[in-house]
Parts: C-alpha cells; structure tokens; sequence
C-alpha cells in the first residue's frame, strides 16, 4: 500500500510518499523557518500563505524523488490537527480534493500520533519495531504529553504540560537570548560552547503526576538575563537545556517503569535534541526508541505512518470519513 502525505499543521510543507506505513520512499520538507525569524514566531496569515505557494510544487517533488506517478498511489492523507487552523486547511484541503480527483480514498491523520508513529518509519528495509505498551514523550513546539501506547494501537494520556510547551520554552528562552527562531536549535549550539557548566536552573517536578511545567523555569531565566549586566549566554543556554533534558528524562523513563512499558518512544521537535537524546539512552532500563532527528521535528512521512495504523483501526472510515471537527482518539486514562 503506497500512500502519499501531506503535512501543513504549521510551518513546514511536507508530503512524503510511504509504502506500507514503514518504508520511506521520499520526504519533502519546505521549512518556513527563515521567513519566520524576523517576527521572532510563527505568523499564522504568513504560514498559510506560504503553505499556499510551495504545497503543489512540494507534492511534485515528493512523486518525483519516489519515481512514482498519480496512479501508483493507493492513498491520499494529511494532517486534520491539532495545528493553526489556516495552515492546516492548506494541506488538507489539497489532499482531500487530490483524493476526490484520483478516486482514492482519504485519511484524516492526528499530528501527534503522526509524531509518534514515526518511531516505525524506516529509510532502508530494516526496522526496529518498538514492543507495545510503550510510553510516548510527546515535545514539540505546541505540544509535551505523555503517552501510553497499547495494542491496536490505542493512545491514553498520562499528563502533559500545564503551561508552556517544551518546543515553546525553547523557543521563547531562544528570543530572552537574543537568539534567533527557532529557539531549540539555537540553544542546543550555544549550550555546547558552555565552559563552566555550573549555572542551576530549578526544576519543577509535580510530583505524583505525569505532568510538565516550564513557566517558572523561564521566568527564573528571563530573571538570570535582568539581573546581570553581562549574562553569559552559552552557561544560560546550558544550564536551560540541562534543566529541561533533566525533567523529560526523568519523567518520561519514571512513567514508562510504572506502567510496565516494554519501549520508551521519544517524538516531537524536541527529541531531535542531541543532549535529550544521550541522556535519555543513558538512564532508560527500557529499551529506546527515538526517530532521526529529521523524522522528529514536522514531516509528512510520519503522517503516512500513522495513515495505515487509522485504516487498519478504522477501514470503515475509509472511504467518507467525515474530516471535520478536529477529534483526537486519544482517550484519558
Ligand atoms: O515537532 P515540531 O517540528 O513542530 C510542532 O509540532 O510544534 O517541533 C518544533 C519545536 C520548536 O519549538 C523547536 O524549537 C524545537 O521543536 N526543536 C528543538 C530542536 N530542534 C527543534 N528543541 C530542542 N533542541 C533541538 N535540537
Ligand atoms: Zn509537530
């Protein structure tokens, strides 16, 4: 089963062509990125327009790079959210009418099972299928959830951030630096030139939940930043990061033992972050799965992933699935 996906939840054009749900057979990414720098964030209107202008060629280059034609796809999917709404009509609207023309069926897929079904996906034919249950960190730029992943599969919730994303602290700790967007990237390279390494930041734990905060760490960085004439950016940018990797990792591997998980996936934007990673390779009993750092931050090959995992769910969804409103599957445990 080939399928051909499309992401636009946010600022990436993405369509990628999978076969299976696992082999990637093209991934085309058209970042945004630098047009959203100079506003320092994501401009929902800027997004949507740009969407506009690259989607068609992206979706050429994506049959092109997987040498395949129209009628070598089986399925056509996209992102239905969650997302800013005008960026996600985008692709959605493109994919739907692209279905409706070809005759093929169309999947409305969940970005956040996107991210984390990206764990199956593999460029060659070898893949390392995680075990179910498994636990889900979920970080990325508008979302941090913990995930208990069963067999079907079926999502359930464990907690999630109360305030800030973890993308997001990133992102606005980035823009408290002077640096630019987006943020995670950024400090990731200027923690790596700190020195010292001897800077605290607290840690908020909420202890007795699955969930995350991030506000006051931010704050406690944005007061570092006031109260010194001359703040040495990469010893904040590092003690930052150490903070935020302490918390997910800990959590995250805390979580995964208690419900006897038998794989920790990490997914999301946030797990392309090379410290993340390390430690959480390094304190996890269970074994880890983590996407390349290109398959964590927003791709349309992921989209494709979870698209045969919705059809296998829900086949009788196929053909007419009624793509509005936004409803995730993920049920509250
Ligand atoms: O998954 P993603 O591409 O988009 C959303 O669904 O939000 O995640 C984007 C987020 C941004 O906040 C970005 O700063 C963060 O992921 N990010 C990183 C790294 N690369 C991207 N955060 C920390 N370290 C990184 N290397
Ligand atoms: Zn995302």
């Amino acid at each position: 089963m080939r399928v051909l996906a499309i992401e636009s939840s946010c600022d990436e054009t993405a369509a990628a062509v999978v076969t299976d749900g696992h082999l990637i057979e093209s991934n085309i990414v058209a970042s945004q990125s630098e047009l959203h720098a100079q506003y320092g964030g994501i401009v929902p209107e800027v997004a949507a327009r740009a969407h506009l202008g690259s989607i068609i060629p992206v979706v050429r280059q994506a049959l092109a790079d997987a040498h395949v034609e129209w009628q070598d796809l089986d399925v056509i999917s996209a992102t239905r959210g969650p997302g800013l709404p005008s960026a996600l009509v985008v692709g959605f609207g493109v994919a739907r009418s692209l279905a409706f023309g070809l005759g093929l069926p169309f999947v409305p897929v969940d970005h956040i099972e996107g991210h984390v079904m990206a764990n199956w996906l593999t460029q060659n034919d070898e893949l390392d299928v995680p075990l179910l249950p498994a636990v889900a960190l979920v970080v990325s730029g508008g979302h941090t959830e913990l995930l208990l992943v069963e067999e079907g599969p079926i999502f359930k919730r464990l907690g999630g951030t109360r305030d800030d994303a973890a993308g997001e602290a990133f992102d606005k700790v980035a823009r408290l630096l002077g640096l630019s967007y987006p943020g995670g990237p950024e400090i990731s390279k200027f923690a790596s030139n700190a020195v010292v390494r001897k800077m605290h930041f607290p840690r908020a734990w909420l202890r007795g939940t699955d969930d995350f905060s991030f506000s006051g760490l931010k704050t406690a960085v944005y007061r570092t930043v006031e109260e010194s004439s001359n703040p040495d950016i990469n010893e904040i940018a590092w003690a930052f990061q150490e903070s935020v990797v302490d918390i997910l990792s800990k959590k995250a591997i805390r979580a995964a033992e208690r419900e006897g998980a038998q794989s920790l996936l990490l997914a999301g934007g946030v797990a392309a972050n090379r410290r993340l990673r390390e430690v959480v390779y390094e304190r996890s009993t269970i074994p880890v799965h983590i996407p390349l750092p290109t398959l964590c931050t927003d791709n349309a090959a992921m989209i494709a992933a979870a698209t045969r995992m919705e059809m296998a769910i829900a086949p009788d969804k196929l053909i007419d699935i009624d793509p509005t409103p936004y409803r995730s599957r993920v049920q509250k445990k």
